[in-house]
């Protein structure tokens, strides 16, 4: 609240708000107040059903009481540790937990501020690693078409969806990217796995027949791609990019930042989908979106090549002031703690055949083109208006806020995530209440 008493700030100029069609949000304000549960509550008082879990992140649901208290506690008791050469114990305890629920030996985490740094970190890890190993040729990093792994230069460089690079003149060098897997043509209405397009995955071949396996550190890809509009992979596709890295000596980065934490119906995609990376990239459902943290998570083969020579020596240079911060280490174990007492990995796999059915009934609403699903994530897809990209999509969202809905839009994609909490009678809501904004939109 202002001086003034009124939830409404009289000045929003100075916000130059993140991807953010800043001119139309500031003569249109839509503003959170509060949360609880599933639902936000707006500056005018209208409570609406959070069907995206904030920004895929708040898989708990909001303002969840253990959680809450924790960083309560944790701030009166120890506010900031120095990250570097200093620890508390929050820390360690976080990473040991985080290693217990991550497939294999996956055992040692590094931790960051947000995705975009776990992204860079990974990549970083990956380059240092091969150079560690005396393998300092593998230094090209391979990513693909429609891929995103946030807005840092590493993250850009390996990204592939255009509008968020094309602005930023020529990135990191020596990067390439495979194709996309989404084909509608083969794939359309589908949920879980997609039946066509592990060939695809012969794409990295080409790529390694192209620069040569000893020039490669590692290939990124997203499980289940998020923000390009829900891209599930093709059954055995990313089995095969692991046999395919393998082969050559190439680190697997799975980049998990949406897929983590329960999203999927397991605590990871990998354990989901029975691959395990070499490297792990993970941020949002880590603290339930409460505080800002990233966890990279790497095999144990990968930490002990750095643990060589002196040892008063740093064996890594990189870090963050914030990493392992303790209030975000306390917000991290009482999100665990909670996703752990409810069972809510296990909750999400048991209605995600609830949650298909759902959305799928919206198959023949006008303008739907497409419906995708998988774990409690779903798409649906618009057809385009002609000459006016994302501009349907974009009146859905604002038609549906008007109706009590939040959905989130990646072109003229509807994407839905909905806290792992979300009831069967708010999953018919969601689908309600799209179905009306589908109806009265052009
Ligand atoms: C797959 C993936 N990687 C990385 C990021 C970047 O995360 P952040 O926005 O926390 O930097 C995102 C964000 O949506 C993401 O979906």
């Amino acid at each position: 609240m202002s001086e003034s008493g009124s939830t409404v700030p009289n000045n929003l100029e100075a916000f130059w708000m993140p991807f953010t069609a800043n001119r139309q949000f500031k003569s249109e304000p839509r503003l959170f107040v509060a949360a609880k549960d599933m639902h936000y509550v707006m500056a005018d008082g209208r409570k609406v059903l959070d069907a995206t879990a904030g920004l895929w992140c708040v898989n708990a649901g909001h303002c969840r009481p253990r959680i809450t208290e924790a960083i309560r506690q944790q701030a009166g008791e120890l506010d900031y540790a120095p990250a570097f050469q200093m620890g508390h114990p929050k820390a360690f305890e976080l990473a040991a937990r985080l290693a217990a629920i991550a497939p294999a030996d996956l055992d040692h985490v590094f931790f960051t501020n947000s995705g975009s740094e776990s992204v860079d970190t990974a990549l970083k890890i990956a380059l240092a690693y091969h150079r560690a190993k005396g393998e300092g040729t593998h230094t090209r990093l391979i990513g693909r078409e429609r891929a995103y792994h946030g807005v840092n230069f590493g993250g850009m460089s390996v990204g592939g969806i255009v509008g968020n690079r094309k602005m930023f003149g020529t990135l990191l060098s020596g990067v390439d990217h495979m194709r996309h897997t989404h084909d509608p043509a083969r794939n359309s209405f589908t949920r879980g796995e997609l039946e066509h397009g592990a060939d695809l995955a012969e794409d990295l071949t080409r790529l390694i027949a192209l620069h040569d396996a000893s020039t490669i550190a590692a290939v990124i890809v997203e499980p289940v791609s998020g923000s390009t509009g829900v891209l599930p992979p093709p059954k055995g596709y990313l089995k095969r990019l692991r046999d395919i890295c393998d082969q050559h000596g190439i680190l697997l980065i799975f980049d998990e930042v949406i897929t983590g934490y329960g999203r999927v119906g397991a605590a990871f995609a990998a354990e989901r989908f029975g691959v395990v990376p070499d490297i792990m990239v993970t941020a949002k459902g880590l603290t339930n979106g409460v505080i800002p943290m990233g966890a990279v998570f790497v095999r144990g083969s990968i930490y002990d090549a750095f643990m060589q020579g002196p040892e008063n020596l740093i064996e890594f240079a990189h870090g963050y002031t914030y990493s392992g911060n303790p209030i975000a280490a306390a917000a991290g174990l009482a999100t665990l703690e909670t996703y752990r007492e409810e069972g809510l990995f296990e909750r999400a796999r048991s209605i995600e055949a609830l949650w298909a059915d759902a959305l799928h009934s919206l198959k023949g609403a006008p303008k739907v083109v497409d419906i995708r699903t998988i774990g409690l994530i779903g798409a649906v897809e618009l057809e385009p208006i002609p000459g006016a990209p994302a501009k349907r999509a974009f009146s859905a969202f604002l038609k549906a806020l008007e109706k009590g809905l939040l959905i989130r839009t990646t072109g003229d994609i509807i994407a839905f995530s909905p806290p792992l909490i979300v009831t069967e009678g708010q999953i018919g809501e969601i689908v309600d209440i799209l179905s009306d904004v589908l109806a009265d939109i052009d």
